[in-house]
């Protein structure tokens, strides 16, 4: 199943209305975030940060480990949203890798204007992959 417009524009809308949910008292730095798997379900997450600082989680990791977590793994598309259309942190391309190079990521702003599209290979060439481990 391929993402349409219309599904890019739905997946970016619902993680830009989550990210009312995202807790963030130390950056106030609103992110958003909707994984839409192959099987056509869609899975928010927000960042949710830590008084202790390296405990906060990303957006993108609590909807793709939400997803895990209900059994889906295989993603057709995920959206990011935040204010000024910033794009996913180091680790969150790696933990986006590990469940396939062809997902299409998109990176949108608060009035919801998608701003750039492109896949997990574009945003993490040269991956570390399960097949390095795996045999
Ligand atoms: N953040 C995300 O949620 N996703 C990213 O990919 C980049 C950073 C969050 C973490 C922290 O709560 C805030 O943005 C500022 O770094």
């Amino acid at each position: 199943m391929t993402i349409t417009q219309i599904d890019k524009q739905a997946l970016i809308d619902v993680a830009n209305t989550v990210r009312q949910h995202a807790y963030v008292p130390y950056s106030n730095y609103r992110v958003g975030a909707a994984v839409q798997t192959k099987s056509g379900r869609v899975f928010t997450g927000v960042n949710v940060e830590n008084a202790s600082y390296p405990e906060t989680m990303c957006a993108e990791r609590v909807a793709i480990f939400k997803a895990v977590s209900e059994g889906e793994k295989d993603f057709e598309a995920i959206s990011v949203v935040t204010d000024n259309g910033g794009s996913p942190c180091g680790g969150c391309r790696q933990v986006l890798a590990e469940f396939g190079l062809d997902t299409v990521v998109l990176i949108a702003n608060g009035e919801g204007q998608l701003l750039k599209e492109m896949t997990v290979k574009d945003l993490l060439p040269e991956a570390f992959l399960p097949e390095h481990l795996l045999k």
